[in-house]
């Protein structure tokens, strides 16, 4: 399989919403999985967080497995960790199939990206708000993906920022339609319409789903403000 096959089947589904799973019953995993295929989303979003790059803890590589288990989909990997290289192999091993990571917790990211390729996926960037594009300049050759965090990584459920959609338009400016452009943080379908007409191709969101009691009906709503506003 190529390394960005799983990438373009996302990409191809855009505009795309994908479950970020910090916020659902890790006691029952099985049936969360389960709901959001009956979603119909195209992809999960893993939140890996470690207490040390941010003030928060989530989970690791025993749910990035069980989650493979559970789903053929395809696995975003979001990585709010200190030292991503010294992990790349085992979450490829525990099934991701996009690794972003953030540049602020190295000095320098290109190594790291270069890793997750020759490991055969997907690799991207995700900047936190006061990281600008051009600090990613060099690296941005080497991303697949580019994660925009519309809000300061480490926790759900924050107000959406929307001086972050700038970054969209330089990315494609310098990279043109190479690279996938995904936003994570505070989406909602109070917010998706300026992420939209921004050209996000992949929404995050986390909170606007697994706050609501059904998935489908919160995925739907969010895909409609968009269309109804593009139409
Ligand atoms: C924040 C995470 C996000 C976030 C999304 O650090 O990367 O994926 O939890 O949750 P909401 O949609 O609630 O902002
Ligand atoms: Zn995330």
């Amino acid at each position: 399989m190529s390394r960005l096959q799983k990438l373009q089947s996302i990409r191809d589904n855009a505009p795309a919403i994908l479950p970020s799973l910090l916020l659902c019953d890790f006691g029952n995993l099985e049936r969360e999985v389960e709901q959001l295929h009956a979603a119909n989303v195209p992809a999960l979003h893993l939140d890996v967080m470690d207490g040390v790059f941010v003030p928060n803890m989530t989970y690791g590589l025993p749910i990035v497995k069980a989650f493979r288990q559970l789903t053929d989909l395809p696995l975003d990997v979001h990585l709010m960790i200190a030292k991503p290289e010294q992990y790349v192999e085992q979450f490829v091993e525990a099934g991701a199939d996009i690794i972003t990571f953030h540049p602020e917790a190295i000095d320098d990211p290109v190594p790291v990206l270069e890793k997750i390729r020759d490991a055969g996926i997907a690799a991207g960037l995700a900047i936190n708000p006061g990281t600008t594009v051009a600090e990613i300049a060099d690296a941005l050759p080497l991303c697949d993906i580019v994660c925009v965090m519309s809000v300061e990584a480490g926790f759900g459920g924050q107000s959406f920022q929307e001086s972050v959609l700038e970054k969209f338009e330089h990315i494609r400016q310098i990279e043109g339609d190479r690279v996938v452009l995904e936003i994570d943080g505070g989406v909602s379908s109070a917010t998706i319409e300026k992420c939209n007409t921004a050209g996000v191709e992949l929404f995050v969101a986390g909170s606007a789903i697994f706050r609501s009691d059904d998935y489908g009906i919160a995925v739907e709503k969010m895909l409609q403000t968009i269309s109804e506003k593009a139409g």
